[in-house]
């Protein structure tokens, strides 16, 4: 059986014993809850679970939870490999997050080096998994994983995302919270990348009315709700059990949508032709998830005059944020 099983998986392409999940920084704040959180998914099969330290303890722990998939865990560079090999699905995690009075930008020098080198595995071990980045600068850390799959010759932009669902989340419960609703049943099209002004939340198509400080007030809160948690942690960390919750959440999307499952739309950081006019390459709006990863990219829609003039504060910090990623794997 196991030997026709593999015949299959090299005629098709699909791998008959289900889904494999790799987790790239697993050890990690947001790693282990999101690793919890996806050996919940009856969609995940394999769950791998890589980090420079601890994935030993974390995969041990996380494989005594009783539902239906192995969980393995993969430790240090030279189990890397192993660690991505035949992955439909890769979340990166991994690399520094915030202190007080950072912004996302300050990350680049420590975590560009650390996704360009998870990118390069990637690209060698499982080209045609599916790359979903979490680390920050995500307007930047989606560029370089792009251009490191591109010199590998293996670059699908149907198979890369950006995860900003937390500015969706969080949009969703401050609305919720303003307008004393249920918050899961708010859904704001949050578009652009995801860190401050490049975050814009298009609260004119919620159909829910606001006034104009509240629409301002929650503008700016979606925008730097990222700092409040800075904040509070007090120089320990930045989102991490909210960013699993959200990060579980896209992965789930886009496991149903690959085993087939329609109208799944998220919004996504992709290679977007919305903003390409505007010399922006990369651009979150809600995207259409199929069996191969992005299907459609819809448009921005109607914005409000306010909303307009959130776009043109958001394109040039979107095009330096870009080109620096972009830089960071041509340089000499
Ligand atoms: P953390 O420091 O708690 O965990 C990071 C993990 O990455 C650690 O376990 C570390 O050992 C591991 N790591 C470092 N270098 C590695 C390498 N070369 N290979 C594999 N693993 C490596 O940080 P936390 O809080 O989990 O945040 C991780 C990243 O996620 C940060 O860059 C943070 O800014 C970002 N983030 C993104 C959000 C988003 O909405 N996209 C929201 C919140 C955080």
């Amino acid at each position: 059986v196991l030997l026709e099983q593999e015949g299959k998986r090299i005629a098709t392409g699909v791998d008959p014993r289900g889904a494999k999940v790799a987790v790239l920084g697993a050890a990690g704040g947001i790693g282990q809850p999101l690793s919890l959180l996806l050996k919940l998914n009856p969609h995940i099969d394999r769950l791998s679970l890589y980090d420079i330290v601890n994935t030993p303890g974390v995969a041990a722990d996380i494989s005594h939870i009783n539902t239906n998939s192995v969980v393995t865990g993969h430790k240090g560079p030279e189990q890397l490999g192993e660690a991505l090999r035949d992955a439909q699905v890769i979340v990166i995690p991994a690399g520094v997050p915030r202190k007080p009075g950072m912004t996302r930008d300050d990350l680049f020098n420590t975590n560009a080096g650390i996704v360009k080198n998870l990118a390069e595995a990637a690209a060698k071990h499982a080209p045609k998994a599916h790359m979903l980045i979490i680390a920050n600068p995500v307007n930047s850390t989606v560029p370089i994983v792009a251009e490191v799959f591109k010199k590998a010759g293996v670059f699908d932009p149907k198979r890369l995302f950006g995860v900003t669902t937390l500015d969706v989340v969080r949009a969703s419960t401050f609305v919720g919270q303003t307008k004393s609703t249920n918050p899961e049943n708010i859904n704001v099209h949050v578009i652009g990348g995801h860190s401050g002004v490049t975050i814009m939340p298009l609260l004119s198509q919620t159909g829910t009315k606001f006034t104009q400080e509240e629409i301002e007030k929650l503008t700016h809160r979606i925008q730097f709700g990222g700092d409040e948690v800075v904040k509070a942690k007090d120089g320990t960390g930045s989102a991490t059990l909210s960013m699993a919750q959200a990060g579980a959440r896209f992965t789930d999307s886009l496991l149903r949508a690959l085993s087939g499952e329609k109208g799944i739309v998220e919004p996504t950081y992709v290679k977007s032709h919305i903003a390409e006019k505007d010399g922006v390459e990369y651009f979150s709006t809600n995207v259409e998830l199929g069996t191969n990863g992005v299907s459609k990219i819809h448009d921005i829609g109607p914005m409000s005059d306010y909303e307009k003039k959130l776009y043109e504060a958001a394109v040039p910090e979107l095009r330096n944020n870009i080109k620096k990623g972009v830089e960071f794997v041509n340089k000499a």
